[in-house]
């Protein structure tokens, strides 16, 4: 049994805890929160019991009661919380994107080598099994493979407050916020995965006061085809994403949350894959975590680790040349 430790008391940890629960490879021990007010109302509402609770963070690594830690904070504090971790001998799952800069990634990157400890972004769709049947796809096809438009778009439920003038951490620079870190690290890693790693990335966004991107396109320029991206927080699109081969076209129904796939053939007729989806879209990832940390798999780990070492470096390709500035920058 994996021992977990937690970070964040967002739904998202929660969750991430029971798709833990589902693996039946993880146990929920410790419970790290700025208050313990939020750790106990957490602990509460999953209907567990004896899980201990740490307000410092120094003593929660410090403690020996879990080996794996699962970081959901916001993004700018990714960094110093899986380098802490690191450190203190645990295993990192860290929320995507896992770091702000491609310095930061470098610096978790050796550490977990160094401590021959495991380091894994928690991208959760590539781990998906409808995910699984996309890259069949694409991997019996790849001599017709001619592009790809991805699309990502979810009006974010904190834009209000944004607009009402607060400032909340996912529209803040200082946490590493905005539409490209957010959700275009998913359409990233789809192409990434799917067709590798792009020799030149092109972002042009929709800059907001706070100095983060609300939205934006961005392109990755393979050597025979284009992957052009619509990603964004302040608006909702209906668009499909394609992936196409010539006169063939798979059809996915979102970019980062893909729950059906189509195919439509040369005569245009379209048909529906057949594919499973989990009610729980964290079980896949957890399953998989647990299963390379259990039979130590190095070689997926670092399958995976590769993948994250490319998209981290993309996303800050990205931003940069469109001159977005996070907090994170000063930080050298
Ligand atoms: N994989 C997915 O499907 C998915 C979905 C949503 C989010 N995410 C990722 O999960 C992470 C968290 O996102 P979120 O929207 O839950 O973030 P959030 O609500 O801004 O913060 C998450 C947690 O971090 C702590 N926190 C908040 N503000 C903080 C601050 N100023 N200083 C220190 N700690 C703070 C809070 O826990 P305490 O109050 O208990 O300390 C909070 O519950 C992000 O990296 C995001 O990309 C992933």
């Amino acid at each position: 049994m994996i021992k977990l430790g937690i970070i964040g008391t967002n739904w998202i940890t929660e969750q991430f805890v029971n798709a833990c629960d589902i693996t039946k490879s993880f146990e929920l021990t410790h419970v790290y929160s700025r208050t313990t007010q939020k750790a106990q109302q957490f602990i509460d509402d999953l209907k567990k019991t004896e899980i201990r609770v740490s307000t410092d963070l120094n003593e929660f690594f410090k403690s020996d009661d879990f080996d794996t830690v699962y970081i959901a904070s916001p993004n700018g504090l990714h960094f110093g919380q899986a380098k802490l971790a690191l450190e203190n001998g645990k295993n990192v799952i860290v929320e995507k994107p896992s770091t702000s800069t491609v310095r930061e990634f470098t610096i978790l990157d050796d550490l977990a080598h160094e401590n021959k400890l495991f380091l894994f972004e928690a991208a959760r769709h590539i781990h998906e099994p409808i995910f699984k049947k996309i890259q069949e796809y694409v991997d019996d096809n790849r001599s017709e493979l001619s592009g790809a438009t991805i699309s990502y778009m979810k009006y974010s439920s904190r834009y209000d407050a944004f607009k009402a003038g607060k400032l909340p951490n996912i529209f803040n620079p200082k946490f590493s916020g905005g539409a490209l870190y957010d959700l275009g690290v998913y359409t990233i890693y789809d192409a990434v995965v799917l067709f590798g790693q792009p020799d030149k990335v092109g972002y042009t966004p929709e800059v907001l006061s706070s100095g983060i991107d609300g939205s934006g396109s961005l392109t990755l320029k393979y050597p025979d085809f284009d992957v052009n991206m619509l990603i964004g927080k302040t608006k909702n699109s209906y668009l499909q994403s394609e992936i196409y081969f010539n006169k063939k076209t798979l059809l996915m129904d979102s970019g980062g949350d893909i729950t059906h796939i189509k195919l439509a053939d040369e005569n245009k007729n379209i048909t529906t894959i057949p594919t499973q989806k989990s009610d729980n879209p964290m079980d896949s990832e957890a399953s998989e975590f647990a299963r390379i940390i259990n039979e130590n798999d190095q070689e997926t780990y670092e399958k995976l680790l590769k993948y994250a070492r490319i998209v981290n470096r993309i996303l800050e390709q990205a931003r940069t040349s469109a001159g977005l500035v996070f907090g994170a920058d000063e930080e050298k």
